[in-house]
């Protein structure tokens, strides 16, 4: 395969808590992510999936092992540098209200965005880039510029800060149940908004979920994690034709209307 890898991750181990009461979160944990490709971590709660996600993101620090973009050590990078990083790869969770500022109106979120991840286009350009990333998310400028969080429904909330992602152009999107909240038209639509960030800017997706059908529908790649350990990766179609490991099998079996359910 001639891909080139965008994120190497290296036997990946975080430990919490203190020797009473010690849990392994994630186990001796290694994969590939490469660029421009759609790859989803499947487990139950408690597998391990946002902790992995977390370590990704630079957020929390891995007990063991390590995390190269493009070639380079990210337990390294301070300043300007975690910046960089943080703008190259970003994270949208559950709750897009937990990461939304209450007194902030949409307009000076994401004009803020620029600052925080040190990027410094002209106002106009500010305004243009805006402008152009709230008609990818389906909404007007003229509508919601002036909105306060409080004034937009769980939905719109969801697509500004996709709208945000937008903006910014990653190089890597760590999505964390990001639908798990809304309706399943919304879902669909958000769910589309996110795989155009392929095709658009040419980056790579990481789909953090629960549901083996949903992951297959949208990926690549899986990974499939289970008491903090990654028990299997394939291609989706192989993963799901030909699963190996009996959690795996046991997923699959869970998930009578694999097939069906996402062929439409
Ligand atoms: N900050 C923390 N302190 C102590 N234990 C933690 C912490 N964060 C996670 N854990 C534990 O680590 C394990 C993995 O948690 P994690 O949040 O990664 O699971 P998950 O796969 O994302 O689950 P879910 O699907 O419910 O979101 C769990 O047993 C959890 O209780
Ligand atoms: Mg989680």
């Amino acid at each position: 395969m001639d891909k080139k890898i965008l994120l190497k991750v290296r036997n990946l181990t975080r430990v919490f808590g203190s020797k009473k009461k010690r849990v392994v979160a994630v186990k001796n944990v290694s994969f590939d992510i490469y660029e421009n490709e759609i790859i989803s971590i499947v487990g139950e709660s408690g597998s391990g999936k946002t902790t992995t996600a977390r370590m990704m993101l630079n957020l929390l620090k891995p007990t063991e092992g390590t995390i190269e973009i493009e070639g380079e050590d990210i337990s390294n990078f301070r300043g300007k540098k975690k910046r960089e990083y943080w703008r190259k790869v970003q994270g949208i969770f559950q709750d897009p209200f937990a990461s939304f500022n209450q007194f902030f109106t949409v307009r000076k979120v994401l004009d803020d965005s620029f600052k925080l991840f040190d990027v410094q286009p002209s106002k106009e350009e500010k305004d243009k880039r805006i402008r152009k990333v709230l008609e990818y998310v389906n909404m007007r400028y003229e509508e919601v510029a002036e909105k306060y969080p409080f004034e937009l429904s769980g939905g719109q909330r969801q697509r500004i800060m996709i709208a945000r992602i937008f903006l910014i152009e990653p190089k890597l999107l760590i999505a964390d149940e990001p639908t798990s909240m809304i309706d399943a038209v919304l879902r669909s639509s958000i769910l589309e908004l996110l795989l155009s960030l392929r095709e658009r800017e040419k980056s790579s997706i990481v789909f953090i979920t629960h549901d083996l059908g949903l992951a297959y529908y949208v990926s690549d790649r899986i990974l499939i994690m289970h008491n903090g350990e990654l028990v299997e990766q394939g291609s989706a179609d192989d993963i799901i034709t030909n699963p190996q490991h009996p959690y795996t099998k046991k997923l699959i079996q869970d998930v009578p209307t694999l097939h069906q359910e996402w062929a439409l």
